[in-house]
């Protein structure tokens, strides 16, 4: 890509953590939602995807992932598809097996963590205990000697969210992140399903260039062309840029969460492309 050509797009974080230890809240807290509310048995079962618009109007997306040990396979994509890492740990469990999952597939994805000390306003918060903890697993934080960012937060009285959201800012710069929106779009499968109504749908990460309504494409082994895209408060919207999530419909079918989307020139060449990747 031509450098001249790459403009600064927003970073795209994923949280991670055991379950329970408030990913979720977090993410309502920041957003001014109450997803939690709506999900059965208060158990996150999929990836959510947002963009949050900051007061200085810069935005962040962020994938909520699910911490029951059931989903090993979704922490792995959130994993791989993401910037940064927001690892949320409860203060008063502190390190649990799926904490110490998501530090390996972090690791694995070789991408940086800030670690979130979330419920601190529980009397039984011991926060100095996560981060003494961490070390066993080679995250070592800053008060200790190390240079991973780690913030005290609380989502239920909203503390430390300035706090969080400055640390991933700072990442964030770190990582020069830049794409070009002036292109055909490539994206990635986030999740995809047949829904009732309205047939396959997928929401798709915009890896690079504006994903537009009519736009011919191709998806795995599926192909379509864009009949709606609906962001993440349901409203339809005409494009989508980079960084951003959204869901497609115009789908021939149900593609592969971690399928790779690409903008093609015309419906035939889309086929081609799909029957070829599906082995006809
Ligand atoms: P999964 O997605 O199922 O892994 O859970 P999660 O990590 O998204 O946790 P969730 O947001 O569903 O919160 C779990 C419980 O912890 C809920 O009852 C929340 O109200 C509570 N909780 C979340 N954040 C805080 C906090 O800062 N303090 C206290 N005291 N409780 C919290
Ligand atoms: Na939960
Ligand atoms: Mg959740």
């Amino acid at each position: 890509e031509a450098e001249d050509k790459l403009q600064p797009r927003p970073p795209v974080v994923t949280i991670m953590g055991h379950v329970d230890h408030g990913k979720t809240s977090l993410l309502d807290a920041l957003r001014g939602t109450d997803v939690v509310r709506g999900e059965a048995g208060g158990i996150t079962q999929h990836i959510g995807a947002y963009q949050v618009t900051l007061k200085d109007k810069s935005k962040i997306t962020f994938l909520d992932t699910p911490g029951h040990e059931a989903f090993t396979e979704m922490r792995a994509r959130g994993a791989n598809v993401t910037d940064i890492v927001v690892l949320v740990v409860a203060a008063n469990d502190g390190l649990m097996p799926q904490t110490i999952e998501a530090i390996n597939h972090t690791k694995a994805a070789g991408v940086p963590m800030i670690v979130a000390i979330n419920k601190v306003d529980l009397d039984s918060a011991n926060p100095q205990r996560v981060r003494e903890r961490l070390l066993e697993h080679e995250v070592v934080v800053e008060e200790m000697g190390g240079d991973v960012q780690n913030v005290e937060v609380s989502a239920l009285k909203k503390m430390g969210l300035d706090a969080l959201i400055e640390k991933i800012q700072l990442q964030a710069e770190l990582l020069e992140l830049r794409a070009n929106p002036d292109r055909e779009a490539e994206g990635t499968v986030i999740e995809a399903k047949l829904d009732k109504g309205r047939g396959p749908v997928a929401t798709i990460l915009v890896n690079r260039g504006t994903l537009k309504v009519g736009d011919v494409f191709v998806v795995g082994a599926e192909s379509g062309k864009i009949r709606a895209l609906v962001d993440d408060k349901g409203r339809q919207i005409k494009e989508a840029g980079p960084a951003m999530p959204v869901e497609i419909l115009g789908l021939s079918g149900v593609p592969m969460a971690g399928d790779p989307l690409q903008v093609v020139e015309n419906e035939a060449r889309a086929r081609e492309v799909a029957e070829y990747r599906a082995g006809v």
